[in-house]
């Protein structure tokens, strides 16, 4: 059941701790990662000279933040592609090439043929699902699975954080095989993601203050979201929980393309959702969005700002301040989805709609 809770959603967004724990238990065993022992080698790992993330949706969304992250520790070049595309053109790939297919449900058909379109030009695919035997690990060459539980709500939550851990260790495991990463460097990054489920369970001490932001935003006519780096794909899903839930237009923008278009929508009360770097991390790219913001709100955007805790050099800026705990910051998105997710599911909330059975969508798409 629901658990107390008004949707299984939010019952689903609590989850993510306990969700992501499991998706780490057993990878890292004797001072290695380990993925897939019986199906994908660790020369297979090293061979690999370009990787190719497939996805849909949510899923694509995973990927876009595991590209930060598996080119910084591995050196390869890492393409993400939405799989409705990848299929229909054609791309360059042989056998060292690694297609890793991201699937919650592992039936989704434009994610289903690109494994076959990619197993057919004979690059090993390594499938990341959350479905025990479902079709595309079936099909594929290796799989890791997330073992975030069955996940009610139609709107993906905490099978997508546990698809961003999944990523990460596909990624360790490469640089780990590759030697791009020394051993006690894997181990770090391991602890670090092992981390994450305490820092998520702060994170989630948002959810009050969220709701009741999310009530008060509930008559907006749109939301555009705004990152840069990891936070970029943190506001693309921010967006598109907004639109599958709330049918509210919403937009997700790379902060340095404001400039180039999209400033032109800010007026006055349009509420901009910003997801900040953290300003130690990333000190460059955080003074560039404080910029970016000051500069929406001198044209009347309201600004509701994600940020690290005790960041006070946003604090002028935001007109509402959502604290999320300090993390490394390829681990940021895995803390600042929690409180999108729940403005998204309040707001659809608030308008009245089903938050778990959005109209028009299905759990899993099983046609293109
Ligand atoms: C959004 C959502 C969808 C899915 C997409 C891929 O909340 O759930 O965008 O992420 O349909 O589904 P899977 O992961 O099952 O391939």
């Amino acid at each position: 059941e629901k658990g107390g809770h008004d949707y299984f959603m939010l019952k689903e967004i609590e989850e993510q701790p306990e969700a992501l724990a499991n998706t780490l238990r057993g990878h890292f065993d004797h001072g290695r990662i380990v993925l897939d022992e019986q199906r994908m080698s660790d020369q297979d790992l090293r061979d690999v000279d370009k990787v190719f993330v497939v996805a849909c949706g949510t899923a694509y969304h995973s990927g876009l933040i595991a590209k930060y992250a598996i080119e910084h520790w591995t050196r390869l070049p890492v393409e993400v592609e939405l799989a409705s595309e990848f299929r229909y053109r054609d791309p360059v790939l042989d056998r060292d090439t690694l297609v890793v297919a991201i699937s919650q449900s592992g039936e989704t058909a434009d994610t289903l043929e690109a494994v076959r379109h990619a197993r057919g030009q004979k690059a090993r695919v390594l499938a990341i699902c959350n479905t025990n035997g479902a079709q595309i690990p079936r099909e594929s060459d290796a799989v890791l699975y997330t073992h975030a539980g069955p996940e009610v709500g139609v709107a993906a939550t905490k099978t997508f954080t546990s698809q961003i851990a999944a990523n990460y260790l596909v990624g360790l495991a490469l640089a780990q095989a590759r030697g791009t990463k020394y051993p006690d460097e894997v181990a770090r990054e391991f602890a670090e993601l092992e981390a994450m489920p305490a820092a998520v369970q702060k994170a989630l001490s948002t959810v009050d203050r969220v709701r009741e932001l999310g009530r008060r935003m509930a008559d907006s006519k749109a939301v555009l979201f705004l990152g840069r780096h990891v936070g970029f794909p943190v506001a693309l899903e921010g967006a598109l929980k907004l639109k599958e839930l709330a049918y509210m237009h919403a937009e997700g923008f790379a902060a340095g393309e404001l400039k180039h278009g999209p400033i032109a929508l800010i007026e006055s009360g349009l509420p901009v959702v910003v997801v900040m770097p953290s300003p130690k991390g990333r000190a460059v790219l955080h003074a560039k969005l404080v910029s970016n913001i000051s500069e929406i709100q001198a044209r009347g955007a309201r600004t509701i700002v994600i940020a690290e805790e005790g960041d006070d050099t946003v604090r002028p800026f935001a007109d509402e301040l959502v604290e999320v705990p300090a993390v490394p910051t390829l681990l940021q998105p895995l803390v600042s989805s929690v409180p999108l997710q729940v403005l998204a599911a309040e707001i659809a909330r608030t308008r009245g709609y089903d938050v778990d059975k959005p109209r028009n969508l299905a759990k899993s798409v099983t046609v293109e």
